[in-house]
């Protein structure tokens, strides 16, 4: 973890937010490198659940909403964490993080002071906003899941579009919980993306069971196919008692992280919680019928999930470090150097390819330092190819092409190289 921290940090994946005021806990930035990485994570989940479908369509609804939402959907007296307090020094953690609890206790016992912990008692993870310019301001809050605009579009989206029952509406956004205790780098944090699919059904317990053990495996399938260590993943079911407040089914896609096996993503059977909360119904087009459905959802953190992939993907073999991740989520797709910085011919060969590479690709340039070192700095951020222009190369119009994992290096005409990268990547 410590590696992966540093990692991110020193090649601009991931930064504490005003760092130069002393960062604020829960809150992260994503440099350069990082941002990159994680539109490549939300673009490829996007193609998957809309352009991948014809029964999906996507929202982007505001952060922020009439205050009313929240009451309706339960927010504001159910979206709760219960929370213990050291009587010694005040300091709250959450009741069910049993390992902060010990730390905390062994803390104190090692200053020789005894603690004690308060019953605990519920906190509300809604964040405040303050609107508008004349007192009393009026007071909203920052949207605690993206979820809510979904439904409360339910009908536009039903006016606007072609979709009919079973359909899902998918979305990616910022969501804000005041938690307590973040940590873990993003995993735990204050302002986090989500990317949800919320898809509508007919009420009926067999189809609720068949969707929701579809969508389940969908979205482990994602996980797979780019590249995540399968002995990494789990599922696991909640218990009643662990279940959010709108949910009859809650299991959790959780990643073997560092710091235990943590929750990924949440694919929970919300009902008809949500819609009948909202006093909102649906009307068969074709045979009249009305009723309120049902909703099986998938939630995934992007910044979770950015985060599993970065240490999943970390590796190190003999005198390197690298990030084996899927080419789909790498910055980089490729770097292309010259052999020699000062040699006029060989940069602008090199200069060539690399523009007409850049039409295509997010590609890197390097002509610092030698060969060896260029070959490492790639590998750290996770850059599948790179290539290198040669002496050979102004004469027989070659390039070398090397590969990342392997180390392999293959000469490939400078005509066939889009190809070549289009197969690969
Ligand atoms: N709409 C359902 C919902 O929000 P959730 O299980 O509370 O469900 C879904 O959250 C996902 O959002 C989690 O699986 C996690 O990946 C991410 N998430 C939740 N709280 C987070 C936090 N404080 N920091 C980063 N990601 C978080």
């Amino acid at each position: 973890m410590d590696k992966v921290v540093a990692l991110a940090k020193r090649r601009g994946f991931i930064f504490p937010s005003s760092e130069i005021y002393g960062g604020i806990a829960g809150f992260w930035d994503y440099g350069p490198l990082g941002t990159e990485f994680k539109n490549n994570i939300k673009r490829d989940w996007w193609r998957n659940m809309v352009y991948g479908r014809d029964d999906i369509v996507g929202l982007d609804a505001a952060i922020v909403m009439n205050p009313e939402v929240w009451k309706a959907s339960g927010h504001l007296d159910s979206f709760t964490d219960p929370l213990v307090e050291c009587k010694t020094c005040h300091e709250r953690i959450r009741a069910d993080q049993e390992e902060a609890i010990r730390e905390h206790e062994a803390e104190h016992a090692a200053n020789k002071e005894e603690v004690a912990w308060t019953e605990p008692k519920t906190f509300n993870l809604m964040t405040e906003v303050l609107l508008g310019a004349t007192e009393p301001k009026q007071k909203a809050y920052l949207r605690g899941e993206i979820t809510q605009g979904v439904f409360v579009n339910f009908s536009n989206i039903l006016s606007t579009s072609r979709v009919k029952i079973p359909f899902g509406v998918a979305q990616v956004g910022k969501a804000f919980r005041n938690e307590v205790t973040p940590g873990n780098l993003t995993f735990r944090s204050r302002e986090f993306e989500q990317m949800e699919l919320e898809y509508f059904i007919k009420p009926d317990e067999k189809e609720g069971e068949k969707t929701f053990d579809y969508w389940k495996k969908e979205r482990m399938k994602w996980y797979l196919l780019l590249g995540m260590n399968k002995e990494n993943l789990r599922f696991r079911k909640h218990e009643s008692d662990e279940r959010a407040h709108y949910a009859r089914i809650a299991e959790d896609i959780e990643y073997n992280a560092p710091f235990g096996w943590k929750e990924l993503e949440g694919i929970h059977h919300r009902g008809d919680w949500d819609l009948s909360r909202h006093k909102l119904n649906y009307k068969d087009p074709d045979t009249g019928e009305e009723y309120t459905p049902w909703v099986i959802e998938t939630s995934g953190g992007v910044d979770r999930a950015a985060l599993f992939f970065l240490i999943d993907a970390y590796a190190e073999d003999e005198d390197r470090a690298l990030l084996k991740l899927h080419p789909k989520l790498a910055p980089y797709k490729a770097a292309v150097f010259p052999l020699l910085a000062n040699k006029p011919e060989l940069v602008d060969l090199a200069r060539e390819i690399y523009n007409d590479l850049r039409c295509r690709y997010m590609v890197a340039w390097d002509d610092r330092g030698n060969i060896g070192k260029r070959y490492y700095s790639q590998d750290e951020i996770g850059t599948p190819y790179c290539i290198t222009v040669d002496f050979d190369s102004l004469e027989d119009k070659t390039i070398t092409v090397r590969d990342r994992d392997t180390t392999k290096q293959e000469r490939v005409a400078i005509r066939d190289l889009v190809d070549y990268l289009r197969e690969k990547l």
